[in-house]
């Protein structure tokens, strides 16, 4: 990731933002289960979060990061949490593993359509039948385009993921949009 993220990522600001307004509208009053999955948990301001969520029910969160750096980072911060070092479109976990899964403000990173959608195969190939899968990301505008430069920026447009969700074997797909098109919310579960 460039420079900008290094900043706004890792920044007091942005996981306040993460704890108090996107991940409870991601989370709604979804049940997680005890093994929950992370995607591109970056700088940690969610995997913070989240094991604030399941260590007092004795809940395990497991982490995969793509960046060798970040991962061996997150490992020192978060000495409970396995991390996996990873490209999420083969995550290496067996099939059903997971109870539900985690994904913020990470598709936006992947290059292309084929990949994300990769992505969403593998998440649904190591949940349970009925695991959760939420999380939000990043819309397209001049600003986002302009903070990415130098980075990848592969936007998913919110109108069409319940189509793709569904083509990767989810059921119930919702998606919303929030604050005029800044970001979205998605919740599903594994058929
Ligand atoms: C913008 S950060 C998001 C961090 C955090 N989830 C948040 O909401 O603040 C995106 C993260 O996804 C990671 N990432 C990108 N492509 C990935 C892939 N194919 N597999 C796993 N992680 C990936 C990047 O390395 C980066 O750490």
């Amino acid at each position: 990731m460039n420079e900008n993220h290094a900043e706004v990522c890792s920044s007091a600001e942005w996981a306040e933002h993460m704890r108090d307004t996107v991940l409870p509208r991601a989370l709604g009053d979804a049940t997680l289960g005890p093994q929950v999955l992370e995607i591109g948990p970056g700088y940690g301001p969610v995997t913070e979060i989240m094991s604030g969520i399941l260590a007092p029910h004795g809940g395990t969160l497991t982490c995969v990061e793509l960046d060798p750096e970040l991962a061996s980072a997150l490992a020192s911060r978060f000495p409970a949490v396995t991390v996996a070092r990873a490209d999420a479109a083969r995550l290496p976990f067996a099939d059903a593993r997971f109870s539900a899964a985690v994904c913020c403000t990470m598709l936006h990173h992947v290059p292309t359509a084929l990949h994300q959608d990769a992505i969403l195969a593998e998440v649904r190939r190591v949940l349970r039948p009925g695991g959760v899968f939420t999380g939000s990301d990043s819309m397209d505008s001049d600003g986002r385009r302009a903070f990415h430069e130098g980075d990848v920026f592969n936007p998913v447009d919110p109108a069409g993921l319940a189509t793709r969700l569904s083509a990767a074997g989810f059921a119930d797909p919702v998606v919303a949009v929030h604050d005029g098109g800044d970001y979205f919310t998605f919740q599903t579960r594994r058929r």
